[in-house]
């Protein structure tokens, strides 16, 4: 009776022992196919001078000029991204906003800064200055950036800056508004803490803050059109959705850090990333 019960209990143990072992195993496994299938949707990252540069060419093609080149990097050391994308009304997708020279020319868009005043000028004249913007090629803009680049906090990946630190140490100190007096929004006290955020997926270790985002953005920015304001309502909140332009990775891919900086989401992820 005795003996058996120890052989039981025993058996018992080791079932245990193995069931629990497989299980890590079999999670572990899946994890791992899981991190290896979202690694492989992620372009590796370009060279840094081209992260969040934009050719733009819809109109500029027809009328048989150079492209124009729109470097983020240098545009947002001196402003937030609110100043264009709320108070000058551009839009957060390539060729959306339909930019056209006799707009700009009448002050709208780049030609609210684009003056002869605060920046070079849109204007034709004996000054004129096209091919500031309608750039045969890069190669003084990539000299530009690495003169621009040194000295500012490095980051692996994107333009190879961390821009939060640099926010964070004053290494950048973007104008907040331009030309309105906007009545300081405030950040509501219940978004001052970050807030984790979740699926079903075992690795939702994601925590979003509000407030780093903040010093940045408006709430319109990304409510309601990115993401639903009811926590957890936004919904399939996968990386196979954030990568292709959805969610975080409206930002996350093109201007700010990109989804290869996996540790910067991921507090707890062991330090993988993309090259
Ligand atoms: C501050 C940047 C900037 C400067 C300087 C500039 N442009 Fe443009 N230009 C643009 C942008 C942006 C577009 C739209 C690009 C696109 O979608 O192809 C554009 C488009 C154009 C187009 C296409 C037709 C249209 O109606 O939009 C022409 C032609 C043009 N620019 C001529 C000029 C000339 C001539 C000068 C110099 C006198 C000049 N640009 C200076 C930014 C600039
Ligand atoms: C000086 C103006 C300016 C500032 C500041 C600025 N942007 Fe942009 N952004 C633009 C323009 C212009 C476009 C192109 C819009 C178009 O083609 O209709 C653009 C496009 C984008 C796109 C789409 C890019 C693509 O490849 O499809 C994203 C995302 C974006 N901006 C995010 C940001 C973020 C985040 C910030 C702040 C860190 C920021 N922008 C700051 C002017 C600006
Ligand atoms: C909110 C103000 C603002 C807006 C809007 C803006 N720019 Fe600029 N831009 C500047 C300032 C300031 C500079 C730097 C001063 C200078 O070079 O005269 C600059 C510099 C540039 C440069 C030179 C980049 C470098 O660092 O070498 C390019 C190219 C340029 N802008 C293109 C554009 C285009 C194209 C648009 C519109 C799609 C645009 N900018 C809209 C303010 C602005
Ligand atoms: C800009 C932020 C951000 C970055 C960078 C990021 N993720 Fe995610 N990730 C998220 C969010 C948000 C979720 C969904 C919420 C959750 O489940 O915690 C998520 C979920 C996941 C999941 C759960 C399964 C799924 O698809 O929902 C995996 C696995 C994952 N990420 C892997 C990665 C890997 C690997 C990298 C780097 C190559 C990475 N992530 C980079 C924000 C990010
Ligand atoms: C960079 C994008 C971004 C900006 C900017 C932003 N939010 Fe959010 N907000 C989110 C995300 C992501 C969630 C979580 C959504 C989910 O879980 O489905 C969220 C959730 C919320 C919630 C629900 C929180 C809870 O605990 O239930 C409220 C309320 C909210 N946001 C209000 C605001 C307000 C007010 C502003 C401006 C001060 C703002 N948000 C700016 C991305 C943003
Ligand atoms: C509308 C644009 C936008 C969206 C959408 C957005 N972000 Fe960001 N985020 C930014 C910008 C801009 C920064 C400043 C740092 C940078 O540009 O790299 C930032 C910074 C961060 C940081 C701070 C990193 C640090 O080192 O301090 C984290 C973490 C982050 N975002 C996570 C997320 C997550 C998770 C989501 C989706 C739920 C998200 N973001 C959606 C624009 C955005």
């Amino acid at each position: 009776m005795k003996i058996r019960l120890r052989v039981n209990s025993r058996a018992v143990a080791l079932l245990l022992a193995a069931t629990v072992f497989l299980c890590g195993c079999i999670s572990h496994a899946a994890d791992r196919a899981e991190l290896a299938n979202v690694i492989k949707t992620i372009p590796p990252n370009g060279p840094f001078w081209k992260y969040g540069t934009l050719e733009m060419r819809r109109k500029t093609k027809k009328a048989g000029m150079s492209p124009v080149v729109f470097p983020h990097w240098s545009h947002r050391a001196r402003y937030t991204c609110r100043v264009c994308h709320e108070e000058l009304g551009i839009s957060m997708r390539l060729g959306d906003t339909g930019i056209s020279r006799s707009q700009y020319v009448a002050g709208k868009y780049c030609g609210a800064c684009h003056d002869g005043v605060t920046a070079f000028t849109v204007q034709d004249g004996p000054a004129r200055q096209c091919d500031k913007c309608h750039m045969k090629d890069t190669l003084a803009l990539e000299k530009r950036f690495e003169a621009f680049a040194e000295g500012l906090p490095f980051a692996r990946f994107g333009n190879g800056i961390d821009w939060a630190e640099a926010l964070r140490s004053g290494a950048v100190r973007p104008q907040n508004a331009l030309t309105v007096k906007k009545s300081i929004q405030q950040l509501p006290e219940k978004l001052a803490s970050p807030m984790k955020l979740g699926t079903a997926a075992a690795r939702s270790d994601v925590m979003f803050s509000h407030e780093e985002h903040f010093s940045e953005l408006d709430c319109s920015a990304c409510h309601p059109d990115i993401f639903n304001i009811k926590k957890k309502g936004t919904k399939a909140f996968t990386m196979e959705n954030n990568i292709f332009g959805n969610y975080c990775g409206v930002c996350h891919m093109l201007v700010a850090f990109p989804m290869n900086d996996c540790k910067r989401c991921h507090s707890q992820m062991s330090g993988n990333a993309v090259p």
